[in-house]
């Protein structure tokens, strides 16, 4: 079977990072046409830059590296550097990339290849802001047709938010490309809180992590332990959130989740739930049912995949 192109957008970020490894690490089933990076957890120059730091770590600088929207399209950019660091990447050693970061806008390489595809052919992978996505969408609207799917880490239902008591910090940093986004007609699967906050770095699990010895396993463990210092006290859990590698672990074993096809809205009017992703799941209203929500998963099972897919990387970097 044909490994199946996907773009990631994302805004690195220790758990973008570790999607992004556990992407590099599965070449067989995902090819990875681009990496297009947006401001979010920090700004754009560390975004992009941490993309291609991702890069090096995994001897992938055969992925184009693409920088795209420093803003929202209409709100002031927020951040998030009290979780993920000054650099956004701390936890593990940062350095200037060799992976050079390509001229083209991120925005222009999403339009450019959607373009030049076949119908419903590629997969996106948001995992920041969907800053990037919304604007290639506004730009040409025929390009749509040409995603196969959306699978993307945002929202939240039971869990109420992270950065607000009512939104996820993806969906409120930009709202209005959410709801472009959530709109779009194309088939949708959103990770929100509500699932990855079932998938908890526990002591345990990085520690097997850390035990593999090599680069990217060693950077991921040293990520998801500074990750570990702020979530714990907040959520009294017995470690962080893992977010974002849970859209490529999808992509990768979809058995490992479970998703009820619902319609999910997004509050773009009022400022006390601006960014809310009101999901339909018990199908109360008759708005078109436009996003599979994943609201249960097999956490064993995906530290299982994440340690055996880091483990195929080598110990020689
Ligand atoms: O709310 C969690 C999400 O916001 C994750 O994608 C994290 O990287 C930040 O972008
Ligand atoms: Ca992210």
């Amino acid at each position: 079977m044909p490994a199946r192109p996907i773009i990631i957008d994302c805004d690195p970020g220790q758990d973008d990072a570790v999607a992004l490894f556990l992407a590099m690490s599965s070449p067989d089933e995902l090819e990875i046409l681009g990496i297009t990076a947006v401001a979010g957890n920090v700004p754009l120059r560390l975004t992009e830059r941490n993309a291609r730091v991702m890069c090096d770590v995994a001897g992938r600088s055969d992925i184009p590296v693409f920088a795209g929207a420093e803003k929202p399209l209409i709100r002031e950019a927020i951040s998030a550097e009290y979780i993920h660091g000054e650099t956004g990447i701390n936890g593990m050693d940062v350095f200037d990339p060799e992976t050079p970061l390509q001229s083209q806008h991120a925005v222009d390489f999403l339009l450019e290849t959607l373009a030049g595809a076949a119908p419903a052919s590629i997969t996106l992978v948001p995992t920041g802001p969907l800053t990037n996505i919304a604007a290639a969408f506004i730009a040409d609207p025929q390009v749509i047709e040409n995603v196969a799917e959306i699978v993307l880490m945002g929202g939240a239902m039971r869990e109420g938010g992270n950065r607000t008591p009512s939104a996820e910090f993806n969906i409120l940093a930009d709202p209005h490309a959410a709801d472009i986004v959530f709109s779009c007609g194309r088939p949708l699967t959103v990770m929100g809180l509500d699932v990855t906050h079932k998938v908890l770095s526990t002591p345990e699990r990085v520690g097997r992590i850390r035990a593999l010895g090599n680069p990217v396993a060693t950077a991921t463990a040293g990520m998801l332990s500074f990750f570990h210092r702020y979530d714990t006290e907040k959520y009294e859990s017995d470690g962080p959130p893992l977010h974002d590698p849970c859209t490529v672990a999808y992509l990768l074993r979809p058995e490992l989740f479970e998703t009820r096809l619902c319609n999910v809205a997004i509050e773009t009017e009022s400022e006390l739930t601006m960014g809310h992703t009101a999901v339909d799941f018990w199908h109360v209203t008759d708005r078109p049912r436009n996003a599979h929500w994943v609201h249960e998963v097999d956490a064993d099972g995906f530290y299982n995949l994440l340690t055996e897919r880091l483990a195929r990387f080598a110990n020689d970097r």
